[in-house]
């Protein structure tokens, strides 16, 4: 069945459950865990919720369905969704709410056999692959009252068309492209997500044009690789129908950059090796696409970062630095880094702290390494210790801390426009936007001016946050 008639099919499951729940009011929580992948993926699991009748609670205690989307990046995610599953037990013996696992997490065979094991109430097991069949498997939960297993460990491929409840009104993340293939040997990703495949051009700008008519200004558009897009296709020689002139990242970023009512475009997360000019160019030129750029480092060490296969050295990342921060005014990077690789020395990390030093990052997403089961790095022998892992991270940390207050201090008294997301979380009273940079900043305004765009001041400044002023 070819994936347009499989999505259909779908359709006729959402159909029938909504008929057997009829009214009932019924309900559903969600915990999505990891990556803005699988955030974007639980918006399209709770379309199809919806679709079929249900309606979200962050109770527990009233829900008919837990749903849950795994990440496997780390271990911690694991002991999160045990923990949870623990206290589960009690609800199913009492209301028999069904109990559903998807994501990346089912795609490890240890796990589903731990599940399988030692938490045999679980009602559906379903992986990465098989998300847009989650209807279908509801339905046959409900129906024939037994467990369902749905995992397949394939390439993968791409259904267009899901359902989809967003949980903002003006921010949407569009995936563009899934799976991984270049194996860094501590990530688990290319084993769980399969392997590199994009969306045609024409749907990706079919669905932006959709979401700008709904009224969303900013657009993130996703993938494990995101700025190799169609890179594999060229490779193989695989056919993609070029839309609006798009036939790359480059392309893309551009013709989304054309796009009326969108304000911001963003993307995550790109591979340094792939950073190729036409993108810095296209960064440089379309001016809705925001001058902070994630570039994962890792490692700031050449032989950590050989045995990551990274394939790029220090030097390497640090000469595509300069080449950005020269074409890209005003630039600013973020990233993600690794401590406690196999093999690496105190010596060695201190590259890792050099290169934070000398790029002076936005914000560092740090990490203590994890060992994950089926990568080369967990069959590495030469392991780090778990004190000297947080002893690196802690020394991570504070340099990364001491550069964000340098780097806050910058702003005040800069002129900022602020994308208005809302009321503040912690004071009512006040509005929180973000800057092109994806600073939060906090002020006082109007409820109008929320989903507006909005001139500020920086008036102050505050580790994870900014005061602002609106200019008069
Ligand atoms: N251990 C720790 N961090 C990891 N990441 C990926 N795999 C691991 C691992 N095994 C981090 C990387 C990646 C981010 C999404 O998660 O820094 O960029
Ligand atoms: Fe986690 Fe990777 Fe899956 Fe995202 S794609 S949820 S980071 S394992």
């Amino acid at each position: 069945m070819n994936t347009e008639n499989e999505v259909k099919l779908q359709e006729q499951y959402i159909k029938k459950i909504k008929e057997i729940n009829n009214n009932k009011n019924l309900k559903y929580t969600i915990l999505t865990m990891g990556c803005q992948l699988n955030e974007n993926e639980s918006e399209k699991l709770c379309g199809m919720m919806e679709k079929m009748g249900y309606s979200k609670t962050e109770n527990q205690n009233e829900a008919d369905v837990a749903l849950f989307n795994t990440c496997c990046v780390r271990e911690n995610a694991e002991d999160k969704l045990f923990g949870e599953l623990g206290e589960l037990k009690r609800l199913k013996e009492q209301n028999g709410i069904i109990i559903a696992i998807g994501g990346c997490m089912m795609q490890e065979k240890h796990i589903t056999d731990k599940i399988k094991t030692s938490y045999p109430f679980v009602d559906i097991l379903f992986g990465t692959h098989t998300l847009h069949k989650f209807p279908e498997d509801l339905y046959k939960s409900l129906q024939e009252k037994r467990k369902i297993e749905d995992i397949l460990d394939i390439d993968g491929k791409i259904y267009e068309g899901l359902p989809i409840k967003r949980n903002s009104k003006i921010k949407a993340a569009v995936t563009i492209m899934n799976g991984c293939n270049n194996f860094c040997s501590y990530c688990i990703v290319p084993y769980v997500r399969g392997r590199e495949r994009s969306r045609n051009p024409r749907d990706i700008i079919n669905e932006v044009r959709e979401l700008a008519k709904q009224g969303y200004k900013e657009i993130t558009l996703l993938g494990q690789n995101v700025n190799s897009y169609l890179r594999v296709e060229k490779e193989k020689g695989i056919e993609f129908e070029e839309y609006e002139g798009v036939n790359s990242f480059a392309t893309l970023l551009r013709a989304i950059n054309k796009i009326d009512g969108i304000e911001r475009i963003r993307f995550v997360s790109p591979h340094p090796k792939d950073f190729t000019d036409d993108v810095i160019k296209a960064i440089a030129e379309c001016k809705k696409v925001c001058k902070l750029v994630h570039l994962p480092l890792q490692s700031g060490n050449s032989k950590v970062l050989k045995e990551m296969n990274r394939k790029y050295t220090k030097e390497q990342y640090l000469a595509l630095v300069d080449k950005m921060k020269n074409t890209i005014p005003n630039l600013t990077l973020s990233t993600d880094i690794i401590v406690g690789f196999p093999g690496e020395t105190d010596e060695e990390f201190e590259d890792t702290l050099d290169v934070v030093k000398q790029v002076k990052f936005e914000q560092v997403y740090m990490f203590i390494y994890s060992r994950r089961v089926g990568t080369p790095g967990d069959k590495m022998d030469n392991q780090i210790p778990e004190e000297i892992k947080h002893k690196r991270f802690n020394k991570l940390k504070k340099l990364v801390e001491s550069q964000i207050e340098e780097n806050n201090q910058k702003y005040v008294g800069t002129l900022q426009k602020v994308l208005v997301e809302g009321q503040s979380k912690n004071n009512p009273n006040m509005l929180s936007g973000r800057t092109d940079s994806n600073k939060v900043v906090i002020f006082e305004g109007s409820l109008d001016l929320i989903e507006k765009i909005v001139d500020m001041e920086i008036v102050s400044e505050h580790m994870w946050y900014l005061k602002g002023k609106i200019k008069e």
